[in-house]
């Protein structure tokens, strides 16, 4: 095997898990430590910091560990992944069609490759529950959730969601915050962190407000795809199995112009369902992402009832990644920019690229030229936020 055979395997194997494709700076790593560089050398090479390389390597062997079941670094990287990718060519005969290297894994991603029931039981002749399962292999629909191209940072959100779902059993958390802050995106990481605790995890938007019932039977069509009798009702399925379910866009069923988490006439059902998954007992964890919040939450937060909430809010230092990224010149003087900015990844992503058109890419320009906070092609996004206030 060589490296752009480990590199086509490794993304294939990626791509199967976590429905993403390897970024370069991923693929440079992996073939750095193939090749058995220094991070220094690999940094150099791909024009990066070696602090940012050592991050992102961290995050790698962290996501490829969680994939394969074996403890990975850039000093054994090399030996694991040709141990696993041969002896899953072995197996499946052809790597464009890996499902995983671990043989008890039977991860399907939604227009990829769905699982056949009878596929999994022959594969997983254990109750989802019992100790010999713990480190599961859930079936995953991700079709309704976005890209997530590069991500940096998020590690204290991280280990705080993590915390939440995996020690305190939490089985409603709202993660809230403005458009583009990064809500969308902090909760694919958090699905490729903890995927193996789960046996059903699926992604669902309400951008098209679909009624209780629509959402409801949708859910249940996609654990109804196991290999174990159908169950009644959502809440069945929540206690007999661990599932995860991420509600994107939960704002689209809230009124507008109004004091926030009100629910639209004919949504208010919505309500219930929220209250019912945080105070009937079950193994599941529902995670609600949202513009705002819910306003049953905050009271059942107040009960202490297994409810939390995150309100996200700007990057730290990392946002300099996304500059990095973009290519802006004037290094020294990215911090005001994450400053005036908030360290807001999405103003960040559209103000570098307009300081990249029109100020030939020099930071320091743009903020000579711009005394007051410039806004460009934010103004519509702010719009959108502006226009849901209460008049109060
Ligand atoms: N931690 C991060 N590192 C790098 N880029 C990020 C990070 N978080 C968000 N982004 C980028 O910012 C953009 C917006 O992120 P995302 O879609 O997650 O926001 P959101 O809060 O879900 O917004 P919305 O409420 O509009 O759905 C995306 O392009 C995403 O890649
Ligand atoms: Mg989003």
């Amino acid at each position: 095997m060589n490296s752009e055979e480990m590199l086509q395997w490794a993304d294939d194997l990626v791509f199967t898990k976590a429905a993403k494709h390897l970024d370069s700076l991923q693929m440079a790593i992996l073939e750095g430590a193939w090749q058995g560089l220094k991070y220094e050398e690999i940094a150099k090479k791909c024009h990066r910091s070696k602090s940012h390389v050592k991050n992102i390597a961290a995050e790698l062997w962290q996501t490829l560990s969680d994939m394969l079941g074996e403890d990975i670094n850039k000093v054994n990287a090399r030996s694991i992944l040709e141990r696993k990718a041969v002896s899953t060519i072995y197996n499946y005969g052809k790597s464009s069609q890996i499902v995983s290297s671990n043989i008890n894994s039977h991860i399907n991603i939604c227009g990829e490759k769905r699982q056949d029931p009878e596929e999994a039981k022959q594969r997983s002749p254990f109750p989802p529950e019992s100790p010999q399962n713990q480190a599961r292999s859930p079936l995953i629909d991700l079709t309704d959730a976005p890209e997530l191209p590069y991500f940096y940072d998020r590690t204290s959100e991280l280990s705080t969601l993590k915390q939440w779902i995996l020690q305190a059993h939490t089985r409603l958390i709202t993660i809230y915050g403005l458009s583009g802050i990064g809500k969308s995106a902090i909760a694919l990481k958090l699905i490729e962190q903890i995927q193996t605790q789960f046996d059903y995890i699926i992604w669902l938007s309400l951008t098209n407000t679909p009624a209780l019932s629509t959402l409801q039977t949708e859910l249940k069509q996609f654990f109804g795809r196991s290999p174990q009798p159908p169950l009644p009702t959502v809440i069945d399925y929540f206690r007999s199995s661990r599932c995860l379910v991420i509600l994107d866009d939960v704002q689209n069923i809230f009124k507008s112009s109004q004091l926030a988490g009100q629910y639209l006439a004919g949504y208010e059902d919505y309500g219930k369902f929220f209250k019912q998954i945080a105070t009937s007992s079950h193994q599941s964890c529902l995670i609600i992402l949202s513009w705002e919040q819910p306003r049953e939450i905050t009271a059942l937060e107040a009960l202490n009832r297994p409810a939390r909430t995150l309100h996200l809010k700007g990057l730290g230092e990392e946002s300099a990644e996304i500059i990095r990224e973009k290519g802006l010149a004037d290094e020294q003087k990215w911090s005001d920019l994450i400053a005036l900015y908030q360290g807001h990844p999405s103003w960040l992503n559209i103000i570098a690229s307009t300081i990249l058109e029109f100020f030939d890419g020099s930071a320091s320009r743009f903020l000579t030229d711009n005394n007051d906070i410039y806004l460009g092609d934010l103004e519509t996004i702010l719009e959108s936020h502006f226009e849901r206030l209460s008049e109060s």
